[in-house]
């Protein structure tokens, strides 16, 4: 049978933080668990932006509960400070959905010296993950959802030259960054069976979605997207469903049934051997910690 948001359960009393929650399928993604009844928390990089989005959620849900809390992923310093103000201020964690991203932009740096794709899309993540770890671990039935993409299949982890600096490769740099994305996502769950903590790590896609994540495309390119891509909405389901389904594991991956995964209702999918690289994945997991300075699941 077809998962559908409307047969999900009720969320009233949960809170979800959704990480790029100002547009596209973040901001989908926190409009349908507000709908759900759950506290929402936009966890942004632009507060004007997030405030926008926050207002818009709350024309359609007027009596939703949704916060605005200040995060810039591609900055160690703005990750700490975000898990630190969060864990003072909330008892629990229900639900984080590592949402945000950026795809193919020109070549630049994080301030922490990152490649700009790797640090907003996994470094970020992980780190924000291990710091709201402890959080997550003592809410009873808590989820993490990270989203990968079709595109970790476009690239390799670069151990030799993660950050691109012999020379860069937008295409390889986005696809890095999402295969990082899907092997944390599994390799996260294998350490927190092993480690005793009922919280789920899941991972989902959303096909090809037409958001603003293909402003840095090719133009001929770029015309593609909207030919073969679903709505943000539509592509927010595989996240969704990662989150709220009650038919899911620790280790699914989500995304849509059609058109070689591109497009359609969410389902469970497969992902390549890449991702199913233990050893890769432990290696992986072992430099984010050196590179973060985040240990966690040891
Ligand atoms: N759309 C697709 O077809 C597709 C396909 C596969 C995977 N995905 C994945 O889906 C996720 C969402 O993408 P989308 O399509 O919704 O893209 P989008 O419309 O461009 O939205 C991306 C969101 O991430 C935020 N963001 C970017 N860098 C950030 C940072 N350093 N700190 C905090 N927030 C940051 C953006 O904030 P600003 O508005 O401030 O820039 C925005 O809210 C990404 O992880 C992407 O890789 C998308």
């Amino acid at each position: 049978m077809t998962w559908n948001i409307n047969g999900a359960p009720d969320q009233k009393g949960r809170i979800a933080i959704v990480t790029g929650a100002n547009i596209g399928l973040g901001y989908d993604t926190a409009l349908a668990l507000a709908g759900k009844g759950c506290t929402v928390v936009l966890a942004c990089r632009n507060p004007d932006k997030a405030q926008a989005a926050r207002e818009q959620i709350l024309s359609r849900y007027p009596k939703a509960h949704v916060k605005c809390q200040a995060l810039d992923l591609s900055s160690l310093k703005s990750v700490r400070s975000f898990a630190s103000a969060f864990s003072k201020s909330h008892k629990k964690l229900d639900l984080l959905i590592n949402n945000a991203g950026i795809m193919m932009p020109p070549f630049s740096l994080s301030e922490d010296g990152f490649e700009s794709q790797l640090a907003a899309n996994y470094l970020g993540h992980f780190a924000l993950t291990g710091l709201l770890l402890p959080l997550l671990a003592k809410t009873p039935d808590s989820r993490i959802v990270s989203l990968s993409s079709l595109a970790h299949n476009w690239g390799d982890i670069r151990f030799d030259d993660l950050h691109f600096k012999k020379g860069y490769s937008k295409r390889g740099a986005y696809g890095q960054s999402k295969l990082a994305c899907l092997m944390f996502a599994y390799e996260l769950n294998r350490r927190l069976r092993r480690a005793g903590i009922k919280t789920l790590s899941v991972a989902a896609h959303p096909g090809v979605a037409v958001t603003n994540l293909a402003q840095h495309f090719p133009k001929f390119l770029a015309v593609f997207f909207p030919l073969v891509g679903q709505s943000a909405a539509s592509g927010a389901l595989p996240t969704l469903y990662a989150a709220l389904g009650e038919d899911i594991d620790g280790g699914d991956y989500c995304g849509p049934r059609h058109m070689r995964q591109m497009r359609g209702a969410p389902v469970k999918v497969g992902s390549n051997r890449a991702s199913r690289d233990q050893t890769a994945a432990k290696r992986l997991w072992e430099l984010s910690e050196e590179l973060t300075g985040v240990r966690f699941l040891d």
